[in-house]
């Protein structure tokens, strides 16, 4: 494994991945390939570029888009693809499912065949803990049935599926990781925590879907990224890895500690009509990856600091964002006049 393709290199996690690779394997290339969709920003890989210039190349291009796959692997001799490109968020999969199933299912199968016909050494998918849908109690382990619920979830799961088929019909050499949800630097501020940290520092309204007692497990990139590096260094080809923290936060208590840490009221929290579908509890049994020797190395509460604290210091990155028009605009389609009194 020396020179990687990391399909949605630009994206919020992908582009953490580039940095911790590039930093913690001298002798590794990088290619990041990625469509620059509304989630993708050159702006999240800028210092890459100036600190590695030599061991990382970026080209723009889609998943889906077979012909020019075929030319970036061959031209930067890639060995191992990892794929973190998709389409992400769950309330654009239920505005518009189209863009999901084009890419994370179809974008996936190209990866796939690429993998097939030019012999890689590997493809890892970055999958998600969405595949199982709501666990009312207890934890999913990998050998769990999937059941997912939204049109992205959904569309994740077909990919998993398609990857396994690739294992067990032609011995492809895969692995597939099932995330719980990432925070950190450079996350689109359309998800939760970088949503409510930008609006509570401009003193605007945390639009919390329903009760706010909806559970999730928010821990921090990197150790995602620690993670993914690890199984594809030591995972059993073929096998699925749960990563996560196992730690369970509903989410108006999230929005209380993002508000508590910038010394905001909690009056900015704003009760808005809940989300269709809304999947009310994930969680992960994470003993296998353990057994690999993973642990996350931040807690939970230090995930959610160390998140607040980078937009706080880092307006650069997320004001131009928020106030584009194309943010905007689906700011107000999808909350305006959403409010619970
Ligand atoms: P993101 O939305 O921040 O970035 C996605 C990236 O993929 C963007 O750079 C975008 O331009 C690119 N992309 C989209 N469509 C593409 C296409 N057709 N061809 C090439 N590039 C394309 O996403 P993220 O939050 O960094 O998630 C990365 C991966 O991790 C996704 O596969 C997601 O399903 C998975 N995941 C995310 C989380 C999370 O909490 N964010 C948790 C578990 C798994
Ligand atoms: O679990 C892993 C998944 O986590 C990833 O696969 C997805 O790509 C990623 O987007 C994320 O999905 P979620 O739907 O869990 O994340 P989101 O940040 O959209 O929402 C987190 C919780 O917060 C969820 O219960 C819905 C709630 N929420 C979200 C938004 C955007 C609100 O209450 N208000 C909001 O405005």
């Amino acid at each position: 494994m020396r020179n990687l393709m990391i399909t949605g290199g630009a994206g919020f996690i992908g582009s953490n991945f580039v940095r911790y690779v590039l930093d913690r394997h001298p002798a590794y290339r990088i290619v990041v390939y990625d469509k620059l969709t509304y989630a993708g920003n050159l702006d999240n890989l800028r210092d890459v570029a100036e600190r590695w210039p030599k061991r990382y190349a970026f080209v723009h291009g889609d998943i889906c888009d077979a012909a020019l796959v075929r030319e970036t692997v061959a031209a930067h001799e890639v060995d191992t693809v990892v794929d973190f490109a998709a389409e992400t968020h769950v309330d654009r999969s239920i505005m518009d499912p189209a863009a999901f199933i084009k890419t994370d299912v179809y974008g996936t199968y190209v990866l796939l065949e690429a993998t097939r016909e030019m012999g890689l050494e590997r493809m890892h998918q970055v999958s998600t803990d969405e595949v199982y849908g709501h666990v009312p109690e207890g934890s999913s382990k990998e050998t769990d049935a999937v059941a997912p619920r939204s049109p992205y979830a959904a569309s994740k799961t077909s990919a998993d599926l398609m990857i396994n088929a690739y294992h067990v019909t032609y011995g492809l050499p895969v692995t597939i990781t099932r995330g719980a949800n990432n925070i950190g630097p450079y996350q689109y501020p359309e998800k939760v925590v970088p949503l409510f940290t930008t609006n509570a520092l401009d003193d605007i309204p945390l639009p919390l879907y329903g009760d706010g007692l909806q559970v999730r497990d928010y821990h921090y990139v990197l150790d995602h990224c620690e993670a993914i590096d690890l199984v594809l260094h030591a995972g059993e080809i073929g096998a699925i890895y749960n990563v996560g923290t196992g730690a369970e936060v509903p989410n108006i208590e999230m929005a209380r500690v993002i508000l508590r840490l910038l010394g905001k009221p909690e009056s900015l929290i704003q009760p808005v009509r809940d989300r269709p579908g809304h999947d009310r509890r994930y969680a992960l049994d994470v003993e296998k990856m353990r057994a690999l020797g993973w642990e996350p190395a931040h807690t939970c509460v230090e995930a959610i600091e160390s998140t607040v604290r980078w937009y706080v210091e880092n307006e650069w990155w997320w004001r131009p964002i928020k106030s584009g028009k194309r943010y905007q605009e689906y700011y107000r389609r999808q909350y305006e006049g959403r409010e619970i009194q």
